[in-house]
């Protein structure tokens, strides 16, 4: 149940009856003030009591997140919205009821019980109600919510496997629960709604058309990739998701895409350079020999953001000197994939077919 790596106590949260000891010896550690890396259905996370500025700051120290990049708070039941928003707009209840618990963060004005180093010193703050039973059963037992950023050190990709948490913050926090493979394998989709229109900061697995079907409109910054320094989000201008090496993202039909990365896998491989290629399940076929990562089937684009993260390490961990990667069209969860890619990829782009 309980192993050490590196001096922090890796803990088995797999099956929710048994891990009832490790969630309260978890919880413990937090009321003192510590931090915590639990899984949620999106990515792990890397707790502190959302009401502890101290306990925050370690976060940032942990991870060595820039101090201008706010966190999310996650909660466990409704009526802890109030305690943490104020002038909280009806449409909100409606986001609520559909979406929570779930992969929806929504950002509200903040109350004045949120300290500023949860928000990086805002007057919003962004809440959200995780869908996995350890993080709800974290929280409950903590007795309040929790202030988490991915569980991931700052610039690299987020975690989706709790082997990702261990490689990035073992020796670093005391406590990580193990809940296995994140099912959905991306961060929440973010929404602003304290302006006149919802504004979309970040895609995810809640989508874009989803959220329209509730509230109509939604505004969708024209780069999602937020390569801008003036971006509204401020997480959302920095490097992230980033394998260490450089990466490319590769355009055009299915012919011109395997035709131009087969050519640049040439031309590198001339020059000694050991290429790592993202591609779908149906072209892996076509780079016989090269070092694939599979993402899945591109008719199932929720299975292929599943396993980017973990292909991004995965490359990073086989020495690869150089990454391509295919692309996917951006609609429901699609759009969310493509989004990491690019952000991946610090928005390079090649054209295939020239
Ligand atoms: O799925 C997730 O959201 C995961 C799990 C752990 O819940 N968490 C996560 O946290 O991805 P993090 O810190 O890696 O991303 C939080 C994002 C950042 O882009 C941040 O800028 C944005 O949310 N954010 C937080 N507070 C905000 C605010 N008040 N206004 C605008 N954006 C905010
Ligand atoms: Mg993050």
């Amino acid at each position: 149940m309980y192993r050490k790596v590196k001096g922090t106590l890796l803990i088995d949260a797999k099956n929710l009856e048994k891990a009832e000891g490790g969630i309260k010896k978890a919880a413990a550690l937090l009321r003192q003030g510590g931090l915590v890396a639990f899984p949620t259905e999106t990515v792990y996370g890397l707790g502190a009591s959302a009401y502890s500025g101290e306990g925050v700051e370690k976060i940032f120290r942990a991870k060595g997140r820039p101090p201008d990049n706010p966190l999310i708070v996650h909660l466990d039941r409704l009526d802890t919205l109030q305690d943490l928003a104020v002038d909280i707009p009806s449409h909100t209840w409606l986001l609520a009821a559909r979406f929570w618990p779930g992969p929806l963060t929504l950002v509200l004005k903040k109350s004045p019980r949120v300290p500023l180093e949860v928000t990086a010193g805002l007057e919003t703050v962004a809440l959200r109600m995780p869908l996995h039973p350890v993080a709800l059963a974290l929280i409950r037992e903590a007795g309040f919510p929790l202030a988490a950023p991915s569980a991931n050190l700052s610039g690299r990709p987020s975690p989706t496997r709790v082997e990702h948490v261990v490689e990035d913050l073992a020796g670093k926090v005391k406590i990580i629960l193990d809940g296995g493979s994140c099912l959905v394998g991306l961060e929440s989709t973010v929404l602003d709604i304290t302006g006149e229109k919802p504004l979309l900061l970040r895609p995810g697995a809640v989508t874009l058309e989803e959220l329209q079907e509730v509230l109509g409109e939604v505004e969708i910054p024209p780069d999602l990739s937020y390569k801008d320094r003036a971006a509204p989000s401020p997480g959302l201008k920095y490097r992230h998701y980033a394998p260490r090496a450089p990466m490319f993202l590769v355009e055009g039909s299915r012919d011109q895409m395997a035709e131009k990365m087969k050519e640049i896998c040439r031309e590198r491989r001339e020059r000694g350079e050991k290429v790592g290629l993202l591609v779908s399940r149906e072209n892996q076929d076509l780079f016989e020999g090269e070092v694939v990562e599979v993402l899945g089937p591109r008719n199932h684009p929720a299975e292929m953001a599943a396993r980017l993260f973990y292909a991004l390490r995965r490359l990073d961990s086989l020495g690869v000197d150089f990454i391509l990667a295919e692309t996917f069209e951006e609609k429901g969860i699609g759009l969310a994939l493509m989004n990491r890619l690019r952000k991946a990829a610090s928005g390079r782009v090649i054209k295939g077919g020239k």
